[in-house]
């Protein structure tokens, strides 16, 4: 597991800028579904054929970022958000560019109170001349990931873009050991979740399934003074009940519930205040779709060191599995 997601988080795939990440996905799952293909705003779609019930599976494949917005006579390059970015996570860090070109992120030191920087204060310093040199690396427009090498540490694992990689590993895990079922099975690796759900909703339209679960990361409450959460990384994986974009449905919960007894795996429940995520924009499709979601607890989301626990990964995957393959 931990080689599958060092490979998936050490790859490009800004919101919008998808295409380096689905390569990669449709080389790791090719040979082991029925049909692979790329929807039109580009989400990535694998199918196990199957005479039962249609189930869509769903992890986003972009990851947030920045993006040049304008670059001074000296080369500097000021930036906006690809999602949501903190000012104060991206202050100090690497950034780096589609075409390979790292940048620091620094501020403009005048500022007088550090509760006052925005990223409107902030630049991206590519070592360029002056304005011509930098274009040669960087044109406004292109987006930039955080740099986060990928390590392990005891049973935690620290990367960028653990938010949702982790996800996408969960399912082509599952995607390869596929368990007997006659369910048809989507795993779609979604597009621009960041920017809001967007690559969920057409994907899930084209499917129409008879029901769809997502995986992606959730916020923990076990770190110092943080806010309460009783979502702990390591106490396995989390059930959604709500986010702000869904409240999950009874019978998705039930199923991930009895699944999880039934497999002897630890478990705990997702009341997420802040955020919503992909379920959110699957469960108002059509005429509607029974969504809800395993949820990856994972510490500082969206700066380049989130923390996973790998056994709730594992215990995810198991999660999954066990799912897909009941008979509905
Ligand atoms: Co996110
Ligand atoms: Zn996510």
């Amino acid at each position: 597991m931990f080689d599958l997601v060092k490979k998936l988080t050490g790859i490009f795939g800004v919101s919008g800028n998808e295409e380096e990440i689905r390569e990669v996905i449709k080389s790791e799952i090719t040979g082991y579904v029925d049909d692979i293909y790329v929807d039109p705003i580009g989400n990535l779609i694998a199918v196990k054929k199957g005479t039962g019930k249609k189930i869509m599976l769903a992890a986003h494949m972009d990851e947030i970022g920045i993006m040049a917005t304008f670059i001074d006579d000296d080369g500097f390059i000021r930036f906006s958000n690809v999602g949501w970015v903190s000012q104060y996570y991206a202050l100090g860090q690497r950034v780096k560019f589609k075409n390979g070109a790292v940048g620091a992120v620094f501020y403009e030191e005048k500022l007088d109170e550090m509760k006052n920087l925005k990223l409107s204060k902030m630049y991206i310093d590519i070592g360029a001349k002056n304005r011509e040199d930098a274009e040669k690396k960087v044109r406004i427009g292109d987006t930039a990931c955080f740099v986060g090498d990928t390590v392990q540490e005891g049973d935690m694992i620290i990367s960028k873009a653990l938010d949702d990689r982790s996800g996408c590993a969960v399912l082509i895990k599952v995607l390869k050991e596929m368990p007997e079922t006659e369910n048809e099975l989507y795993f779609v690796f979604t597009v621009q979740e960041e920017l809001g759900l967007r690559g969920a909703k057409t994907s899930a339209y084209r499917i129409m399934p008879d029901m769809a679960i997502a995986v992606d990361v959730t916020d923990t409450g076990d770190t110092p003074e943080c806010e309460l959460m009783e979502v702990k990384c390591g106490g396995g994986p989390a059930i959604k009940i709500k986010d702000r974009s869904i409240m999950a449905h009874p019978d998705v919960k039930r199923l991930l519930e009895e699944s999880a007894r039934e497999l002897g795996i630890p478990y705990q429940y997702e009341v997420l205040e802040k955020g919503g995520s992909d379920p959110g924009a699957i469960h108002l499709t059509g005429g509607g779709v029974p969504s809800g979601a395993i949820s990856i607890p994972c510490r500082y989301i969206h700066s380049p060191v989130e923390t996973v626990n790998i056994n709730d990964l594992e215990n995810a995957a198991k999660l999954l599995k066990k799912c897909i393959a009941a008979k509905m």
